[in-house]
């Protein structure tokens, strides 16, 4: 049985943020998490590092054996590194992501910080692909992220040209169609809205309209665990 499908044992307030590439998952994770005090973790880090590890080494991404020792020798010190960010790095990462044994290799990381987030916060906040489906389906809160792909191609191009790499814009769009349909038909926890997530679409809203909107949706189910954990 593949470890992907072992019951989370997280009792810790999560809330996780998923979504599809460049549709502001991130930057409100990171804004909730400040927002409540939680630690917050971008698991797409985590898969980025993995095929940063196989590329410098020379290794072919889409194969499992080169894929696996990435996500075993990941340098967690270079989570900062702007190195992750390039669309080369990105690409790889939704191959590695696609892997089982790359998965379970990362799978333990994510619940345990889940479970026992950094610095005795009571709660923790994860964006990704697979949070609230199969890493925390327990999550008190759980957003789907998302927004059209033309507005998700110019928020990439814009931060693409702002670590100086220019790329015409139809190829961004045509590179995220592509990731997104990867990342939403492999077999293994492909990217899809948890039955009790709710849909947050961003095409519209600017970081404060977005964040508050968040906000909306999650509050009421954060406070209310709060709660439940003080009266437990
Ligand atoms: O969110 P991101 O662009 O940094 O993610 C990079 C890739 O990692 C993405 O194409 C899919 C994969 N990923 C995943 O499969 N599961 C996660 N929880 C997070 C990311």
């Amino acid at each position: 049985m593949s470890k992907t499908a072992k019951p989370d044992p997280i009792r810790s307030i999560v809330i996780a943020v998923d979504g599809t590439a460049a549709s502001g998952k991130g930057t409100l994770a990171k804004k909730l998490a400040a927002h409540f005090g939680f630690a917050h973790l971008d698991s797409g880090a985590l898969y980025r590092l993995t095929a940063l590890s196989v590329l410098e080494k020379n290794g072919d991404p889409s194969n499992e054996a080169d894929a696996l020792k990435g996500a075993q020798t990941i340098d967690f010190n270079r989570a900062g590194d702007p190195a992750i960010r390039t669309d080369i790095v990105g690409k790889a990462a939704s191959q590695v992501a696609a892997i089982p044994a790359v998965r379970d290799a990362l799978l333990d990381f994510q619940q345990n910080f889940l479970a026992h987030p950094p610095g005795g916060s009571p709660g923790a906040v994860m964006d990704g692909r697979d949070i609230g489906t199969v890493i925390c389906p327990s999550a008190a809160a759980k957003l789907y992220v998302d927004a059209r792909l033309d507005i998700r191609a110019r928020r990439r191009w814009t931060e693409l040209k702002a670590m100086g790499i220019r790329r015409a814009e139809q190829d961004v769009v045509a590179e995220l169609e592509a990731r997104d349909a990867a990342d939403k038909s492999r077999p293994v926890s492909p990217l899809k809205q948890a039955a009790d997530a709710d849909l947050l679409d961003t095409s519209d809203l600017g970081i404060d309209a977005a964040f508050a909107a968040a906000l909306a949706l999650v509050s009421p189910k954060v406070d209310g665990a709060l709660k439940d954990r003080h009266r437990g």
